[in-house]
């Protein structure tokens, strides 16, 4: 008979020996036999570009470990640098204020909402940081979501469908395509800042809906739109119109509300604000700001709200303080206007090629060569200025660059000295071999 507790009749022994048999199952293959990582898309030329920074003793200069908190300057591996990579435009970074007012935020809600807003997540330190974003934008209303990048994908895939069409500027961030491609509308990228172009690409495109999207100030060029002529080719085509004000807020217009005010337009005139959190408001998260009417549907539509975490109470406290700031100290921007200005002209004036850029706060150094952008972020890393290169696949390899973004925090003197060892090095590594694909060729096989 079966004993009690061992129905199968099994005895001890026997019942050991199936367990060992059962559990001595044969050896994994390694992970990467199962998911092979070099046949995703764009491996081989992030494999290359790699390799090609090797073969010419670059140091790798991305991924670097800052210590403390980044601001003018920031601490990599024990040494200081000026730094011009962070997106801090008002040096708010680490400001006492906005720490105390994440503290506070957290004592009261906790570090997570814990859940959808919709469903049980609502805090009114939310609402509190989305009418401080309507009012911004002149407008009715607005929503916050947890990323930035995941809010153009998530809005945009939203807004259209396939048989409707957008038309986006050429140089629009990778987020825009990706909401874009999502919809499964027709997708026209034109020529940058070419109203125009946007006009034909509408012309050529009939369809029932229509967005035209642009950003208020492109981050890799720093360079603007003609708003104006925007909003005309969108009431002339009954499009909506879609402003990505990520860098233009707390750096465009006197008061630093972003793009509207820059060009002079009324913002009501734009439908669709979008906005992040991450750069002058020093916080994590992006939003959308618009008519009443549209946010109250897209909060009951958008995928990345209903189906995500509502923002943590943390980074919306972050947010709302340092909008506070931006609003009660407009010298903040002022300054950020000089500095940009200065950075800008000086390095022009020592013959560097700043493309497009106004000089805002974005201004580019472009090499047109990955290899020559890599040496000399690579020589100024070595005198101790951290400029991270944009490389080939990141931009096309004739507009291959280093990126500096000037801050309200930046002193003359910083910016006085950087400009001249940037002009210096810049002619050093001008006279240097820029054929990238030579070195890719021979690294690829
Ligand atoms: C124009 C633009 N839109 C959206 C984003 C995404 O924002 P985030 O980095 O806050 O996710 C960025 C990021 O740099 C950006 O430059």
């Amino acid at each position: 008979m079966a004993a009690r507790g061992n129905p199968f009749g099994l005895s001890a022994e026997a019942k050991a020996q199936l367990l060992a048999r059962l559990s001595a199952r044969p050896p994994l293959p390694a992970a990467t036999e199962r998911l092979d990582p070099a046949q995703l898309d764009g491996a081989r030329d992030v494999d290359a570009v790699a390799a090609a920074a090797d073969h010419l003793g670059i140091a790798d200069p991305y991924f670097r470990l800052h210590d403390g908190i980044a601001g003018a300057e920031t601490i990599i591996a024990g040494r200081r640098y000026s730094n011009f990579a962070s997106y801090d435009y008002l040096g708010l970074n680490g400001d006492g204020r906005i720490a105390e007012a994440t503290k506070a935020a957290i004592d009261r809600y906790g570090t997570t909402v814990s859940a959808s807003r919709m469903v049980s997540g609502e805090r009114a330190i939310h609402r509190e940081l989305e009418a401080a974003l309507a009012d911004i934008h002149g407008a009715e209303d607005a929503m916050a979501l947890v990323g930035g990048h995941a809010t153009n994908v998530s809005v945009i895939g939203a807004l259209l469908g396939p048989g409707d069409v957008i038309a986006h500027d050429a140089l629009a961030h990778n987020s825009i395509i990706q909401g874009a491609r999502l919809s499964g509308a027709r997708r026209i990228a034109f020529a940058h800042n070419d109203p125009d172009a946007a006009d034909k690409a509408f012309a050529d495109a009939p369809a029932r809906r229509k967005l035209l999207v642009v950003e208020g100030h492109y981050s890799m060029d720093g360079d603007v739109p003609d708003l104006a002529c925007f909003v005309a080719v969108a009431r002339r085509h009954r499009a909506w119109l879609m402003v990505d004000d990520a860098h233009a807020l707390g750096v465009l217009g006197r008061r630093g509300f972003g793009s509207a005010e820059h060009a002079g337009i009324d913002p009501r005139e734009v439908d669709i604000w979008m906005g992040t959190l991450s750069k002058s408001l020093v916080s994590c998260g992006g939003y959308i700001a618009g008519a009443r009417a549209l946010i109250e549907r897209l909060k009951r539509l958008v995928p990345g709200f209903v189906f995500s975490v509502g923002m943590a109470p943390a980074a919306a406290a972050a947010a709302l303080a340092a909008l506070r700031i931006l609003q009660a100290e407009p010298e903040r921007v002022a300054r950020l206007r000089r500095n940009g200005a200065l950075f800008h002209g000086l390095l022009r004036d020592g013959g560097v090629d700043t493309g497009t850029s106004i000089g805002a706060a974005i201004v580019p150094v472009v090499t047109g060569s990955s290899i020559r952008a890599g040496k000399l972020a690579a020589a100024l890393f070595e005198r101790g200025i951290n400029a991270p290169p944009i490389l080939y696949p990141a931009v096309p390899e004739r507009a291959a660059r280093l990126r500096f973004f000037v801050t309200a925090a930046h002193d003359e003197a910083r910016l006085r000295e950087t400009a001249s060892i940037v002009a210096a090095e810049s002619r050093r590594v001008a006279g240097e071999p820029a054929e990238l694909a030579n070195i890719t060729r021979r690294v690829k096989r």
